[in-house]
């Protein structure tokens, strides 16, 4: 059986069912998202290997090959139709084209279920899914239950990484026309025990650990790699709960009335869906998910726990982030350049701007330096790598605005995440392409001989189509200092 047929036995089917990395009915065999390539703009349906079973990651590699690719569209198993696309502007716009927010990249958040590769949906800030006319979602004071299966480890204090039940409008209408799960460690509504991050219940205009608005200690701080996250509510009752996906049970961290505020009880729930995002188009949140869905009717505790059985039975797994040819940590390396015209150029720095420049082995010592990166362990994932500058101990490139910049570790998690980059075969063919961990659709490029972290045809000038493979391919050689 899978997630939704244990929760139609139990009386409260899914009426939304998400998963880029598994079927979640037993006899599902249909698509279960849709990938889109930069190379020709192309799209195609990533299905099961086999009904019930784990998505074709390898459909998904070949496609991709020798280019980059976006999740475009995350299908309802349900057969209600509830799909997830790029999220519109609302309250807030987003960064993409006409205020719609970026894609994931499909490449983010690689797994194994059960020994089988798949990947799961990386959403950087900025990145959003939304359906504002999902059909048979709760409405109203309607019970509803979800879960979401995320990385407890990927997740920051923006506003506001969420699935679940949101506003048609992609606007705040107001208090109690949300309820969706929130994964985080932001403070500014509600909070939980320890320093986060927390499960929480985004209702709007707050995000719940219990009945007060403010703290409620018995939600805990909570981070297992793979993380079971649940949020259901009904007339003037309500739960979170949550445990390790990987093994063991779910334990509840609040289950009673309403929140004591106005305009909680009863609630005002719309219906529409959203992953990644606040109900208003909030793009600040970062997080990763791997599966989900809302039901019909308020699932029973038994009902769920058979469900977390289901998804420990599942064998969620890291996969390796790094799958270009190997950096060897501690060693001291160059980074030439590969596209024709350039080749004779590597990544270097001046002052805080990095660069490429020309340099060769009668250069001066101080260029040869500025052009020397040690390769560290990655700051903020240990299977990505930090590049720590040679002429200026404890100082990495790091990410700011999309620009590379060279800056001093500050010993921040936002430095440690902007600095960690992964590897990857070179998208020309040749040496390496460096993807951040943090903006898997961006990697190191030179543009006017400037590097970004570029996405392959975003909105900005360094993002250009043209030339990227060639201009985020980098082959690593010795150091020259
Ligand atoms: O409830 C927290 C956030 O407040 C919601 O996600 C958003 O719509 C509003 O900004
Ligand atoms: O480079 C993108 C973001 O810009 C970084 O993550 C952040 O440090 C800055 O706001």
């Amino acid at each position: 059986a899978g997630p939704c047929d244990i929760y139609s036995a139990g009386g409260t089917p899914c009426v939304a069912a998400h998963g880029t990395t598994r079927a979640l009915y037993s006899s599902y065999s249909g698509a279960l998202y849709q990938v889109k390539r930069a190379s020709d703009g192309a799209t195609t349906d990533i299905a099961p290997l086999s009904a019930g079973g784990v998505a074709n990651a390898a459909a998904q590699d070949k496609f991709c090959a020798s280019t980059t690719c976006v999740i475009s569209v995350i299908y309802d198993q349900s057969g209600h139709g509830n799909h997830l696309t790029q999220a519109p502007p609302g309250a807030f716009k987003g960064p993409d084209v006409n205020g719609f927010d970026n894609l994931a990249s499909a490449i983010g958040a690689p797994v194994t279920l059960n020994g089988q590769k798949a990947y799961g949906v990386f959403i950087s800030p900025g990145t959003g899914y939304r359906n504002n006319n999902a059909k048979n979602t709760a409405v109203r004071d309607e019970p509803e239950g979800m879960y979401a299966v995320l990385d407890g480890t990927h997740y920051n204090g923006g506003c506001c990484f969420d699935y679940g039940n949101a506003e048609t409008s992609s606007t705040d209408t107001g208090n109690g026309h949300m309820e969706a799960i929130y994964f985080g460690d932001n403070t500014g509504w509600g909070s939980g025990a320890g320093s986060g991050p927390w499960v929480m219940a985004d209702l709007e205009n707050g995000l719940f650990s219990g009945r007060n608005v403010k703290q409620n200690t018995g939600d805990p701080s909570i981070n297992y790699r793979f993380l079971s996250s649940i949020v259901k509510g009904e007339p003037n009752q309500w739960a979170i709960r949550g445990g390790n996906a990987a093994s063991g049970s779910l334990s509840t961290f609040y289950s009673g009335p309403r929140p004591n505020a106005s305009g909680y009880n009863p609630m005002s729930k719309e219906g529409a869906i959203i992953l990644g995002i606040g109900g208003d188009n909030s793009v600040s949140g970062q997080g990763t998910f791997y599966e989900g869905v809302m039901t019909s009717g308020y699932p029973s505790d038994a009902t769920e726990n058979a469900v977390q059985a289901n998804i420990v039975a599942a064998r969620y797994a890291v996969a390796p982030l790094s799958t270009g040819p190997a950096l060897s940590v501690g060693s001291s390396i160059s980074l030439r350049a590969t596209t024709p015209s350039y080749t004779d150029r590597y990544i270097a720095h001046t002052g805080s701007t990095v660069n490429t420049q020309v340099v060769s082995s009668s250069s001066s010592t101080s260029l040869k330096q500025q052009a020397t990166w040690k390769v560290r362990t990655g700051l903020a994932n240990s299977e990505c790598y930090s590049f720590e500058s040679v002429d200026s101990p404890g100082s990495f490139i790091r990410h700011y605005n999309f620009a590379l910049l060279l800056n001093a570790n500050d010993g921040t998690k936002i430095f440690g995440e902007d600095a960690t980059f992964c590897t990857q075969p070179g998208l020309n063919g040749q040496g390496d392409t460096l993807r951040s961990w943090s903006y898997p659709t961006r990697s190191f490029r030179h543009f006017n001989n400037v590097l970004y972290v570029a996405s392959n045809g975003g909105v900005q000038d360094f993002d250009a189509t043209a030339s990227f493979n060639n201009d985020v391919s980098w082959v690593v050689g010795a150091g020259f200092a």
